[in-house]
């Protein structure tokens, strides 16, 4: 039995220690929010905030996210993931939408690192996360649109 801290809230979990975190998450908790698709941490589809930092839950064993702070796009709450959805909507960004949670996330840890990114700080935050219907230039763009409205609520 393991007990993690997702989206808040304390979840007891019968669990293999080595299970990927994105399993544990998807078939355990019902948090489909957060993709498979590699399965070997070179998509980064399966992004999540793990201490506020990105980390690939697919590559991710759940032991090690044990006492950690876990958050997914279902949990992604604030001024900055409001703004971000808002700038996401607004710029029209979503195609298929398997990459967005992960793209989003991304999003959030580079303008709570760089809050004012120019193009080669967003291509270098972003880079992690491929998409394959090419949204780069619409998410450059709400990065934009979130970081002005991000700098003006904090
Ligand atoms: S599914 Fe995890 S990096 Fe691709
Ligand atoms: S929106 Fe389809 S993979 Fe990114």
């Amino acid at each position: 039995m393991i007990t993690l801290h997702v989206n808040g809230a304390d979840h007891q979990l019968e669990v293999d220690p080595e299970t990927p975190l994105l399993w544990v998450l998807r078939e355990q908790l019902g948090l489909t929010g957060t993709k498979y698709c590699c399965g070997i941490g070179e998509c980064g589809a399966c992004t999540v905030l793990v201490n506020g930092r990105t980390a690939l839950s697919c590559s991710l064993p759940v032991r090690e996210a044990v006492g950690r702070d876990i958050v997914t796009i279902e949990g992604f709450q604030g001024p900055l993931a409001e703004a971000l959805r808002r700038a996401w909507l607004e710029q029209d960004v979503v195609q298929c939408g398997y990459c967005q949670p992960a793209q989003i996330l991304t999003a959030a840890v580079l303008l709570r690192k760089n809050p004012q990114p120019d193009d080669s700080l967003i291509d270098a935050g972003m880079a992690g996360v491929l998409c394959r219907c090419g949204t780069y230039q619409a998410v450059r763009q709400a990065i934009y649109q979130a970081a002005r409205e991000y700098v003006l609520m904090v």
